[in-house]
């Protein structure tokens, strides 16, 4: 069996860690001139990778989220597997708890405060006036609204399906949106990036929300307008935002978002993707299609996630 690391970073890192894994394979990083291979392990790779790999059984994306990859040509039939948690989950819990307890303790007032060598206690806030409303019930948006909601915090989510979930209201498509939106101060969006979820953070949906709203985004860039997300600030409707992704990656320099009061920017950072917790997922996955059993996390490329 041959496989093919084309990754934009530590492809040789990835392909060791794949050779112990799997002593069998024969695994390499992608060159020009390579054999074809059954199995391809990718990030961000180019379209000229799939167009010289006509015999691959699977593809796998080193990451959760497919959006860049969908908009390249993929090869006919050949299904695209995603990573599923991967130990991305608790990275992604771990941030969204900070970005929610910083904003509603506001230890972004007290670091400043401390700046100027101010001494000054502010009236406690309760929880339960900071509902969290998370977009998207998936691998990852399931852990962080269990962990925000062990926390003590209301939460509630919005998916594309009608969902059961013990103890949390989970609205559902285009008609629970709404009402979904009306009843959230915090709104952490975890969706994948489609066509249905592109912008869906924008000037009619934030005037939505409740009054003295946060956002969340450790998603996509895609899914917030940016320009709507800055006038809502400007206009005092929105508290503020944690923002680990954006329309443009790196945030260029000089884009006001560097220096919007109430914005915190990290440079998509949120959940990293843990080769080892990761080459064990792939490596798992691999030998099962070997066996003929099925796989999860294969990609509904229609819907897009
Ligand atoms: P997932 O398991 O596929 O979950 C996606 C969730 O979004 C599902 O609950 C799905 O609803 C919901 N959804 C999709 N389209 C929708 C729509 N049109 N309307 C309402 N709900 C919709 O994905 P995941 O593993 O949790 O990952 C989510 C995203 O996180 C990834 O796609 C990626 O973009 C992002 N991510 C970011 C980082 C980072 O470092 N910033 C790291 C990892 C992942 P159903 O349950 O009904 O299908
Ligand atoms: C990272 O952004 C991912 O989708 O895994």
């Amino acid at each position: 069996m041959r496989i093919a690391c084309c990754l934009n970073s530590d492809a040789t890192e990835w392909r060791d860690a794949l050779r112990a894994a799997l002593p069998g394979a024969s695994v390499e990083t992608w060159a020009r001139d390579a054999s074809p291979s059954e199995y391809a392990i990718v990030w961000r790779p180019p379209q000229e990778f799939f167009d010289t790999q006509p015999r691959l059984k699977a593809i796998f994306n080193a990451g959760a989220g497919v959006d860049a990859l969908l908009n390249l040509r993929l090869p006919d039939g050949v299904p695209l597997v995603r990573l599923e948690d991967a130990g991305m989950a608790e990275q992604m819990a771990d941030y969204v708890v900070h970005a929610v307890l910083r904003h509603v303790r506001e230890f972004d007032v007290y670091e400043s405060q401390a700046r100027g060598g101010v001494w000054k206690p502010r009236a406690p806030r309760r929880k339960a006036d900071f509902p969290i409303g998370v977009l998207g019930f998936g691998v990852l948006g399931e852990y962080v609204a269990r962990s925000l909601q062990t926390m003590g915090f209301p939460v509630h989510a919005w998916t594309r399906t009608p969902k059961d979930a013990i103890g949390l209201r989970v609205f559902t498509g285009d008609a629970g949106l709404e009402d979904f939106l009306a009843a959230t101060r915090v709104l952490v969006c975890l969706l994948p990036l489609t066509g249905e979820t592109r912008g869906i953070v924008n000037r009619r949906t934030l005037a939505l929300l409740r009054p003295e709203a946060y956002i969340v985004n450790v998603a996509r860039g895609g899914h917030v307008v940016e320009s709507d997300l800055i006038e809502a600030l400007k206009e005092g409707r929105l508290a503020g935002a944690a923002l680990d992704v954006f329309e443009q990656e790196p945030l260029p320099s000089g884009h006001p978002l560097w220096d919007q009061p109430g914005i915190a920017v990290t440079p998509h950072i949120s959940a990293a993707t843990l080769r080892e917790e990761s080459v064990e997922q792939i490596a798992r996955k691999i030998l099962a299609m070997e066996r003929g059993d099925p796989i999860s996390g294969v990609v509904d490329l229609r819907r897009g996630y």
